[in-house]
């Protein structure tokens, strides 16, 4: 059964933490399209979408994908973890021609369209930091999905204790693939972390330009 009882996005934000252990439990085809969705919305430069997604939930395949991830025992715990990667090749392999099509699809204008076409090729073919540029979009679409699964009583950790070959080998991955970030979903067993604290905005937000703080 779906869960129905929905967190609001500031309970999900407020109450999530990195959960240090999993109980297994799993988690039903609904719950799990609709954590994807929510990243597959996400929005991303140029609507170019570099991101794939491998789901893993076999216990045979989270028991590979932990010895990936430095032995770490949530890993396999969890009802499933979505290795969140970028593919760096995707505009080159179709990507750009279907973001096209949607567009118009949608009312794109066709001279957006047409520039588009040149624009981008050119833009990351140039890009001094393909893997930053991936990362940036894949991300968006990783936080979303974490912050789904918590809005609809999941648990969740973000991990980046993993080793990119070793994953790359166990998923079968194309060369083209840079693995950004695991995400485990599942319900928490035993006691959860403590919570770390954040800084205050006097350290990390300013108001207007450097050093000015900001009054709230
Ligand atoms: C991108 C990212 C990677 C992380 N990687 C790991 C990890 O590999 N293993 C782990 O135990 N925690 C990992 N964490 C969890 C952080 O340690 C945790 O989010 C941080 O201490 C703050 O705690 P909180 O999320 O419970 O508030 C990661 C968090 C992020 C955002």
């Amino acid at each position: 059964m779906p869960n129905l009882m929905e967190k609001t996005l500031s309970q999900a934000i407020e109450q999530r933490r990195a959960t240090p252990s999993f109980d297994g439990a799993p988690i039903p085809d609904a719950d799990l399209k609709k954590i994807l969705e929510a990243g597959l919305h996400a929005p991303s430069g140029y609507n170019m979408q570099p991101w794939r997604f491998v789901v893993v939930r076999s216990e045979e395949g989270k028991r590979r994908l932990r010895g990936a991830s430095f032995n770490q025992p949530k890993v396999e715990e969890a009802s499933a973890v979505i290795v969140a990667c970028g593919d760096a090749d995707g505009w080159r392999n179709g990507d750009l021609e279907e973001m096209l099509r949607l567009g118009r699809e949608a009312g794109m204008p066709e001279n957006y369209a047409e520039s588009a076409r040149n624009n981008i090729p050119n833009y990351l073919a140039n890009h001094p930091d393909l893997t930053a540029w991936l990362t940036k979009q894949v991300m968006l679409a990783f936080t979303s999905m974490m912050l789904m699964a918590e809005v609809l009583g999941y648990d969740t950790a973000p991990m980046e204790g993993f080793e990119q070959e070793k994953v790359r080998e166990v998923l079968k991955l194309p060369l083209s693939y840079t693995v950004v970030a695991l995400l485990a979903i599942g319900h928490l067993s035993g006691d959860d972390k403590f919570y770390g604290g954040r800084f205050n905005m006097a350290r990390t937000v300013f108001d207007g330009e450097y050093g000015k703080p900001i009054k709230l």
